[in-house]
C-alpha cells in the first residue's frame, strides 16, 4: 500500500494549521480513508479537536519533536513516526510548526506540503519568505519534490475580492487551493465537531477545499503512473516476464486517470504554470459581485471556488 503523506506547515503561528490538519484528517477519513493524524505541535491543538470531537475514526498522535537538540534528531523522530503512521494508513496528515532548527529535508518524506496562509499582504510576504528560504526543495531534480499547495486560510469574504496574490510574487511552482473563510461557527467546532458539517459558506469554502487536496493527489498520482509508464516502455525490451504484461495493464489505468486530471489540473493548478507572473488587477475584480457586505457569504458559493481560481488565471494567461 502507498501512503500519501501529508504535512501542514507554516512559520507563522495562529494561521489555522491545527484547524486545517485536523479538519482535513475528519474529511479525508469521511472520504472512506484510513487516516493519521500527527500532531507535532506542543500545544497538541489538532490531536485535541479530534480527540474530543465525535470519533470519526481518525488514528491519532502525538509527538513533541526535540527541537532544541538540534542537528539530525528532529527529523529522524519525525520521519521515524511517519513511515510507523505509514505502515497503517492510507493517508497520513502532519501538524507542524516549521522552525529554522528543521532540516528543509524533512519535506522530501513527504508527498504534499499545505501551507495555510492569510491573505494580507504582510502575511503573504512571510509565507513567499519561507517558501523562498526552500525553494531548492521544491525546484529539485535530484529527489522527487513534494507538491506544494498554498491555501489561503481565515479569510473574510470580503478579501475574496482582493488581488493579493497578483501583488506578491511567490519564488516556486505552487497549488492554489480555494480559501477557507473565516467564520465565527469555525472557531466553536473546536472540539465539537468539523468544518465539514458546518451548513455555512465556510463549511462550503471546506468541502471545496478538501476537494481540492483530493485532486492535487490524483494529479501527483497521475504524474507519476505516467512517469512509471514511460520508464517500463524503456526498459520494456529487457523484461520478457509476466510481469512486463501487468506494468502495460497498470499504464492503461494510469492513462485513463490522466484524462480526469487535465481538467483537475486546469482548475487547480494554475499559478505553477504562471509563476512570477502577474495577474491583471482588472481580472481579480468580480464584476458581478453584488457591493453590499452581506450578500458575500452567499457569493462564494454560488460563483463557485474553482471560478475564483479561473478568474486569477485568466489575468495571467491573456497577458
Ligand atoms: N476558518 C477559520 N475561521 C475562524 N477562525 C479560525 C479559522 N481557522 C482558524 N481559526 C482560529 O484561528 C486561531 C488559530 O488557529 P489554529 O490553532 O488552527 O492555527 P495554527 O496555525 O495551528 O496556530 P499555532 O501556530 O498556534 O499552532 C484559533 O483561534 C482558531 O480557532
Ligand atoms: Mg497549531
Amino acid at each position: 500500500m502507498s501512503t500519501f503523506k501529508i504535512l501542514v506547515t507554516s512559520q507563522k503561528g495562529g494561521v489555522g494549521k491545527s484547524t486545517v490538519s485536523a479538519n482535513l484528517a475528519a474529511y479525508l477519513r469521511r472520504q472512506g480513508q484510513t487516516v493519521t493524524l500527527i500532531d507535532f505541535d506542543t500545544h497538541g491543538s489538532s490531536s485535541t479537536w479530534l480527540t474530543r470531537a465525535p470519533n470519526i475514526g481518525v488514528v491519532v498522535q502525538h509527538h513533541i519533536l526535540p527541537l532544541d537538540q538540534g542537528g539530525n534528531r528532529p527529523i529522524l523522530d519525525a520521519r521515524l513516526h511517519l513511515r510507523r503512521a505509514a505502515s497503517s494508513s492510507e493517508i497520513v496528515i502532519c501538524d507542524l510548526t516549521w522552525t529554522d532548527s528543521i532540516a528543509g529535508e524533512l519535506m522530501f518524506e513527504y508527498d504534499l506540503v499545505i501551507v495555510p496562509t492569510s491573505v494580507s499582504e504582510i502575511e503573504l510576504a512571510a509565507t513567499a519568505g519561507f517558501l523562498s528560504r526552500h525553494r531548492w526543495v521544491f525546484d529539485s531534480a535530484i529527489h522527487t519534490p513534494p507538491t506544494l499547495l498554498v491555501c489561503p486560510t481565515r479569510v473574510q469574504p470580503e478579501q475574496l475580492q482582493s488581488d493579493v496574490f497578483s501583488k506578491q510574487r511567490f519564488p516556486v511552482s505552487f497549488m492554489l487551493a480555494p480559501p477557507v473563510l473565516e467564520a465565527q461557527s469555525a472557531r466553536e467546532m473546536f472540539e465539537r465537531g468539523y468544518l465539514m458539517d458546518l451548513q455555512d459558506a465556510c463549511g462550503t469554502s471546506f468541502n471545496e477545499f478538501g476537494k481540492s487536496v483530493c485532486a492535487a493527489r490524483e494529479m501527483r498520482e497521475s504524474a507519476q503512473g505516467m512517469r512509471q509508464t514511460t520508464n517500463s516502455r524503456i526498459t520494456a525490451p529487457s523484461m520478457r516476464t509476466a510481469g512486463m504484461s501487468n506494468m502495460a495493464t497498470a499504464g492503461v489505468k494510469r492513462n485513463n486517470l490522466l484524462g480526469n486530471s487535465a481538467t483537475l489540473s486546469s482548475q487547480y493548478s494554475i499559478l505553477g504554470r504562471h509563476r512570477m507572473q502577474k495577474v491583471r488587477p482588472e481580472d481579480m475584480t468580480n464584476k458581478s459581485a453584488p457591493h453590499t457586505d452581506a450578500p458575500q457569504n452567499t457569493h462564494i458559493a454560488s460563483m463557485g471556488i474553482p471560478q475564483f481560481l479561473k478568474r486569477m488565471s485568466m489575468g495571467v494567461m491573456n497577458k
